[in-house]
């Protein structure tokens, strides 16, 4: 399918920081694309750029293949990541406020019942929980029906339920044909939600993928664990790829079976062996050096 967004080399400084540093994407229509990187990557700035919102100093962005423009406004929807909502109304009241913003909306009742809104639309907006309040903001990024949808960390600083329940919200969008544009900087998220992933670190794209493809293009298929006393001293003169891991001792293997029999000439006891598949999150530190949530 054509990309509904293309991103060609990107370019936005601050005074001493390069936020976005020659990023190029393209983003296919009907997935849910995700941007994910730790804080201060710079997926805000990028995303804010495309919206329109932020003025880079360089690139360009296409929406359905020509500039972003009147076109690209009236179809897309925005989740920011600080939002502040007008004071002393009522879900409903914010709700009929944004309606009446745009000239062609989706039915409100419509809104209400995809985001699950029913039980809290008198409330006043200041007394909504962290995920009640998410839900509000996407109904009112959904308002317009846009074609394409832009969400911030919608789900940072929520709690696991309310991120499980907002993950359900995302998923029955996205099956309504839109696409999804997501930034996060959980892995699990990423990893659950997204039909391709773009990994971006001090303002550049380090990879970019379905997660399956990221995880086969930068790893052995598996991860021998043992505890270090199981391996202590046995495996010197071995051409193994070790990695250490706080009382644990990680072992990286494509040949599974040639690297145990290694193990058992050795001496090393498999009784206490785990074996793990390697998981975004590994991915992320090998790509950055970083831990996301650092
Ligand atoms: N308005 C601004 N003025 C100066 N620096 C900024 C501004 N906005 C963002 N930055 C810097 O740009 C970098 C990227 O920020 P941001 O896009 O918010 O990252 P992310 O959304 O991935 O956490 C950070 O170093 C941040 O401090
Ligand atoms: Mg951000």
């Amino acid at each position: 399918m054509a990309p509904i967004i293309e991103i060609h080399n990107m370019i936005k400084t601050y005074p001493g920081v390069r936020a976005v540093d020659g990023v190029s994407l393209s983003i296919e229509q009907g997935i849910c694309f995700g941007l994910l990187g730790p804080n201060g990557a710079g997926k805000t700035t990028l995303i804010e750029i495309v919206e329109g919102i932020l003025k880079p100093d360089a690139g360009e962005t296409l929406y359905k293949g020509t500039p972003v423009g009147a076109r690209f406004r009236k179809e897309a929807g925005i989740q920011f990541q600080v939002t502040s909502l007008q004071e002393f109304l009522t879900v409903r009241e914010t709700l009929r406020l944004f309606k009446n913003l745009y000239p062609r909306t989706m039915d409100i009742l419509e809104v209400i019942r995809l985001c699950s809104l029913d039980e809290f639309l008198d409330r006043d907006t200041r007394k909504l929980s962290g995920g009640q309040r998410q839900r509000l903001l996407m109904a009112l990024a959904l308002i317009n029906d846009p074609e394409v949808l832009f969400l911030d960390e919608p789900t940072t600083g929520l709690d696991p339920q309310a991120r499980r329940n907002f993950w359900d919200l995302i998923s029955l969008v996205r099956s309504k044909g839109k696409t999804i544009v997501l930034t996060t900087h959980y892995m699990d998220e990423a990893y659950a939600l997204c039909d391709e992933i773009a990994i971006m670190d001090r303002g550049k794209i380090v990879s970019q993928g379905t997660p399956e493809q990221l995880l086969k293009e930068h790893f052995g298929d598996v991860v021998l664990q043992f505890p270090d006393e199981d391996v202590e001293g046995k495996l010197d003169k071995l051409s193994l790829c070790v990695s250490k891991q706080p009382g644990w001792c990680e072992i990286q293997t494509h040949d599974v079976d040639g690297t145990i029999r290694l193990l058992l000439d050795r001496g090393v006891s498999l009784s206490r062996m785990n074996v793990r598949s390697w998981s975004l999150e590994d991915l992320f530190i090998a790509l950055t050096g970083k831990d996301l949530r650092s």
